[in-house]
């Protein structure tokens, strides 16, 4: 059975192997997607939820709304995304040096389904999408701390692609207009 807290153990004893431990562990965590939904809870809300934080180690569960986008963005620390509810999207970008240009451009993309999970390295950049009409569900596990990383994070507007320091504000701000359309867009008849 998946239980939070040993899920939380596990990253623990492991983190320090290294993405491809946690890897494994997260792909075993989102092999029984019921299991995680039924300890973690029906997801009905958009957001990002905190499991564990540490200076090594930190496990987000992440609820994506119907259709949102996150900008682009880097972590400055491995990452390794798990899904157990609905779809992903995540696109990669490449670093561009050209001042006063765009500093990225389109690199890759990687579609996750449930049960399906993606390894970051710490220079990673990308963004994220939910690209259907239920919310998403994902375990993120970072090799460090995801909410004071030791080296400044960096956003990139979605529109200009122009750089910019990363706003954990305006994350929690993109999740709660996102969650804001999709409980209007319930009302309205307009989803399932
Ligand atoms: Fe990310």
């Amino acid at each position: 059975m998946f239980q939070k807290d040993r899920f939380i153990e596990t990253c623990k004893a492991v983190v320090g192997e290294g993405q491809k431990a946690i890897r494994e562990a997260v792909l075993e965590a989102v092999a029984n997607p019921a299991e995680v939904i039924s300890e973690l809870g029906v997801p009905d809300q958009a957001g990002v939820y905190p499991l564990y934080q540490a200076e090594d180690l930190t496990v987000i569960n992440f609820i994506w709304a119907p259709y949102m986008t996150l900008l682009p963005h880097n972590h400055n620390m491995f990452a390794v995304i798990g899904i157990y509810g609905g779809r992903e999207d995540n696109m990669f970008w490449r670093r561009l040096d050209d001042p006063g240009g765009p500093g990225l451009e389109a690199a890759g993309a990687d579609s996750l389904g449930v049960g399906q999970a993606v390894t970051m390295g710490p220079d990673i950049v990308h963004s994220v999408a939910n690209p259907i009409r239920k919310l998403t569900c994902a375990l993120h596990v970072y090799g460090g701390d995801f909410f004071h990383p030791p080296r400044p994070r960096i956003q990139w507007d979605h529109e200009t692609l122009l750089e910019e320091p990363w706003d954990m504000n305006n994350t929690h701000k993109v999740f709660r207009q996102a969650d804001m359309r999709f409980k209007a867009g319930v009302a309205a008849g307009a989803e399932d």
